[in-house]
């Protein structure tokens, strides 16, 4: 183990003073240790303590110049063979899982292709919460190790899980985690699946006037055509997006056209054209009332109106049907019955080629919800995908499409 080279990021917490010790544990085994201070943990513990025992200067700014000069932050983050963080806290951790790059600390975590061993210490119920155990599941993912926290009395008078685990338990862990493969590979950059493509997607619902202050609308909330839209731009794809009113914020890299009724989405639809993939994922109003009104339709002696429908285009079967239609026209199927068998008339009659079919009867909770269970429904059969969050139905439609397009159409 000697020779070793260790960066511990000494993090805001009480059992920094245990760092003091893990610095010495460690050098006793030949490694040499370099620390970053936090501002929180300098709170705790000195630099000049953590300097003496390291040996070696502590860093603690981001921006400092002689710093820098000596060692860029890039450089501090790769001149080791692993990465320590004790104690790793709660906002440490959650700056790691989200990628901040805003101190010293988050923005070594960030840069460094090394392994990061992280010893979390906090409070027992910020370790159990939702939030930090969201954030401790992504850096997991993200290939991060973790020694403790143990169980037991805690500075704070209560008493489960949080303890930072002691040093001599870290330094196993520490020689554990040198012995496997310290160097985290880069990702593979994915070539993107769309690239140079047009795609217009429709999405969330319309909303038909009856008068001035009342229209008919649905519950569709946007937020599956909208992923299909975020998706679609993030494979590369020139996206067009024509929303009905929704609370859904414009997808990013989207060109995202606003309308409100049928008619509107069907005209900002064709203004869109030519497209290589056509997506409908609106929830359409079938029906709008023929004359709406100018001004409010006020109670009277006549009783309820009668409110005259009128079919409105169907947009999906114009795209299908239209000269320039694209190579791949895919439609949805919102259902609350015999799901399949109306998918499957829905693709003959709309002349598409692929719906994606999903129910959406109250018990559901499609309709506004994050998750959607979906079947995909072609001349070729049925493919049912289990339950997945609507963005990652949206990730798996788009690598769906971008195959179809690499075989030359549906
Ligand atoms: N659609 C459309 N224009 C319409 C109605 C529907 O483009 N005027 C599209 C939707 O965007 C969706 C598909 O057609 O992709 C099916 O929508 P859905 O509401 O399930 O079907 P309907 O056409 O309304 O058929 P039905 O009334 O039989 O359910």
């Amino acid at each position: 183990m000697t020779s070793k080279r260790i960066l511990l990021i000494v993090g805001g917490g009480i059992a920094a003073y245990k760092s003091l010790d893990l610095v010495r544990r460690l050098r006793e085994r030949g490694m040499s240790v370099r620390v970053v201070l936090t501002g929180a943990g300098a709170q705790f513990v000195t630099p000049l303590s953590l300097a003496s025992l390291s040996g070696q200067e502590v860093h603690q700014e981001l921006f400092s110049l002689t710093a820098e000069a000596r060692m860029g932050h890039i450089e501090l983050s790769r001149d080791a063979d692993l990465v320590m963080i004790a104690p790793a806290t709660a906002d440490l951790l959650a700056k790691a899982a989200h990628g901040h790059a805003n101190d010293l600390a988050s923005t070594l975590l960030l840069a460094t292709d090394k392994r990061v061993l992280a010893a979390p210490s906090m409070n027992l119920r910020m370790w159990l919460h939702p939030a930090t155990q969201r954030n401790v599941a992504t850096l997991r993912g993200d290939g991060m190790l973790f020694v403790g926290p143990g169980d037991g009395a805690m500075a704070c008078g209560e008493f489960g899980p949080g303890r930072m685990s002691e040093p001599l338990e870290i330094v196993a862990a520490v020689e554990a985690a040198l012995a496997g493969d310290t160097t985290i590979p880069l990702p593979l950059a994915q070539p993107p699946v769309l690239a140079g493509l047009r795609v217009i997607v429709t999405s969330g619902p319309t909303h038909e006037p009856i008068d001035p202050v009342r229209y008919i609308a649905n519950r569709s909330s946007g937020k599956q055509g909208h992923a299909i839209a975020q998706a679609a731009a993030d494979a590369g794809a020139s996206v067009v997006l024509v929303s009905g009113p929704v609370s859904v914020p414009d997808p990013s890299g989207v060109k995202t056209i606003h309308v409100e009724t049928a008619r509107q989405m069907l005209e900002a639809v064709e203004a869109a054209l030519p497209a290589d993939i056509f997506i409908g994922a609106a929830a359409v109003a079938d029906w709008r009332v023929g004359a709406a009104l100018a001004e409010k339709l006020k109670k009277g002696a006549s009783g309820p109106p009668t409110l005259g429908l009128v079919e409105n285009p169907d947009i999906l079967a114009t795209v299908a049907s239209h000269g320039r239609r694209p190579r791949l026209v895919v439609g949805f199927a919102a259902e609350t019955e015999k799901v399949i068998d109306h998918a499957q008339a829905k693709l003959a009659r709309k002349k598409c080629d692929l719906i994606v079919a999903n129910d959406v009867s109250p018990a559901t909770g499609v309709m506004g919800g994050d998750a959607n269970t979906v079947h995909l429904v072609s001349t070729s059969g049925v493919e049912t995908w289990p339950t997945l969050p609507k963005a990652e139905v949206a990730r798996r439609l788009v690598a769906q499409l971008a195959a179809l397009m690499g075989e030359g159409g549906a």
